[in-house]
């Protein structure tokens, strides 16, 4: 489909399209939301070419100006996918959101994988059944990512767990430089093989162990800057969530209250739709929060992880 759309474009023939195609750049849509410069790099296509073509591409769409009834009427099209839990969904307007990017904060053990791992079986549902119909990439910065258990779920809700396994497609990412090319390919990914949910455990892992020392902060800083954007592009482009882990850090200057606060400072704070925070609560249950939202409540949810995955605490 996409092929076609794109040698649709005025001022793209075959060869153009072809070339944009091997980038990653398969639709109108993505070639719209791609910054020209990072088009022009990836192709070899002359900037000049890619500012008129992206220009085309602005105008067919016409992303420059929608009204605020075109923007209710794309959200219309936002899917939301459950997580297992009725009160986890609440918290969450309905579930894990399309076109938004999602990030769960917490200490080691919290449950930041465990409910990555559900959504991987959720994912695949059909839309009727809370689901998103499609499937899953998984990339995995920490080796965490458990296909026994994913099995252990999908048999729980009645699924063929080796279909579920089978429409997952995971990456071990193996550094940052690793992770910001795999999220790249995803551009060409994605529409090739129907994924409707993509996850990045964690994201921020590699870019904390690589970029240490106050002098390095600010290229951290940036990189990831650019990474959380191509995924938010990403959210967009394909009608999908984005859901990111992140770990917490000491703020040893804070008396009163947590003294963690989330990793990645204001670079993940502003690109992350939907912030999550998790800490354990009370006989191994587990709390989320949602902590920095454009539409959600400051609420919490309780939930608890047990064989099936994720459930709702009964009081
Ligand atoms: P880090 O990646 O280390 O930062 O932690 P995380 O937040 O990703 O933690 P993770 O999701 O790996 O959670 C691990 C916790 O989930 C364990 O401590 C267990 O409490 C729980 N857990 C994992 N598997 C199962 C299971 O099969 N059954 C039950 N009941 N609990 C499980
Ligand atoms: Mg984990």
């Amino acid at each position: 489909m996409s092929d076609v759309d794109l040698k649709t474009l005025e001022g793209v023939g075959p060869a153009m399209a072809s070339k944009l195609r091997s980038s990653g750049l398969t639709t109108i849509n993505a070639l719209a939301v791609t910054p020209p410069k990072e088009i022009a790099e990836k192709t070899g296509i002359g900037f000049n070419t890619v500012l008129k073509i992206v220009a085309t591409a602005r105008e067919s769409m016409g992303v420059d100006f929608i009204t605020a009834e075109e923007l209710w009427k794309r959200r219309q099209h936002m899917l939301k996918c459950s997580l297992g839990s009725t009160f986890l969904n609440e918290l969450l307007g309905g579930g894990i959101e399309t076109q938004a990017m999602t990030e769960f904060i917490g200490e080691y053990g919290v449950g930041k994988t465990q409910l990555c791992l559900m959504l991987c079986v959720t994912a695949q549902l059909p839309v009727e059944k809370a689901g998103l119909d499609g499937n899953v990439v998984y990339i995995d910065t920490e080796g965490t990512f458990m296909p026994e258990r994913v099995f252990e779920i999908a048999m729980a809700m009645d699924l063929d767990p080796h279909k579920t396994l089978s429409n997952i497609f995971l990456a071990r990412a193996y550094n940052s430089s690793h992770q910001s090319l795999l999220i790249d390919g995803l551009f060409k990914f994605c529409p090739e093989n129907n994924i409707k949910l993509v996850v990045v455990d964690s994201m921020i892992g590699h870019f904390r162990g690589e970029y240490v020392g106050r002098e390095t902060l600010s290229e951290r800083q940036q990189k990831l800057n650019s990474l959380l954007h191509k995924l938010l592009r990403l959210t967009e482009a394909y009608n999908l969530p984005v859901v990111v882990t992140n770990q917490v850090q000491a703020n040893p200057a804070q008396f009163f209250g947590d003294p963690n606060r989330p990793a990645g400072g204001h670079v993940m704070a502003h690109a992350c739709t939907h912030r999550v925070f998790l800490r354990k609560g009370r006989q191994g249950t587990r709390i989320a929060k949602v902590i920095d939202s454009p539409y959600l409540p400051e609420n919490s949810a309780r939930f608890k992880i047990t064989e099936k995955g994720i459930e709702d605490v009964q009081d």
